[in-house]
């Protein structure tokens, strides 16, 4: 076995990119023994950009404006990320509903984080929906990614205390908190050959996970 081979990861973002940014943290830290390969934006003007290349990591914008249809703007992801031979595409915060082809081409190889208890609240605005059904509790969800938005197999779960007086923006932060810690955990477990998507379930060591993931806790 060659000993010096890296899970190769690519990263699709919209925005902010700090969940990218706890990928290069963690691989800087050796906590993900894999290299990022690309950063890939539908949105040139998306921060997250800036972040890839001030870590010297390969980064472009796929500006999805510029395609006629959502087809033809997967069509052309998907030729570019396979010139990047991933093992791995991980979604931060990449806010594009992708079509039934493009995630049948990359099944069992792409992952998703929402922030929500999942299958709660898929879609925006999770916070502000959770604080207006009176929840107790909300959360993060890291999932494999099926063509149903946010709803793939979930694969770790953090759960997030609602306060009294909580606003999106205040349970919004402690949540993203939770958010860059299980998904590097979920992508360490990947490259370690540890999770697969089997049958329609995330499975860790070739056992079924339960059917909202793994319970994090801390
Ligand atoms: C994160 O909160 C992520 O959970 C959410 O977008 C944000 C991106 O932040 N993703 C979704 O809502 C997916 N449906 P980031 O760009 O700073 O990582």
């Amino acid at each position: 076995m060659n000993t010096s081979y890296k899970p190769r990861l690519a990263i699709l973002i919209s925005g902010k990119g700090s969940n990218l940014q706890s990928f290069i943290d963690a691989i800087q830290m050796n906590v993900i023994d894999a290299e990022i390969v690309c950063v890939i934006s539908n949105n040139p003007d998306a921060p997250g950009l800036e972040k890839a290349e001030a870590a010297g990591i390969p980064c472009q914008a796929l500006d999805h404006r510029q395609f006629p249809d959502r087809d033809s703007f997967d069509v052309a992801l998907a030729e570019l990320l396979e010139g990047y031979k991933p093992n791995l595409i991980l979604l931060c915060g990449f806010m594009r509903i992708l079509t039934p082809a493009f995630v049948e081409r990359f099944a069992g190889m792409m992952m998703n984080i929402h922030p929500s208890l999942l299958p709660k609240y898929p879609g925006l605005h999770t916070q502000q929906r959770a604080i207006e059904a009176g929840d107790t509790k909300t959360g993060a969800t890291v999932h494999f990614v099926t063509s149903e938005l946010d709803g793939g197999p979930p694969i770790i779960q953090a759960e997030v205390p609602i306060l009294e007086g909580d606003t999106a923006e205040t349970l919004g932060s402690r949540v993203f908190e939770k958010e860059n810690l299980i998904y590097p955990m979920a992508v360490r477990w990947y490259c370690q050959g540890r999770l697969s998507l089997s049958n329609g379930r995330a499975c860790l060591f070739g056992r079924p996970l339960p059917p909202t993931g793994f319970a994090f806790q801390g």
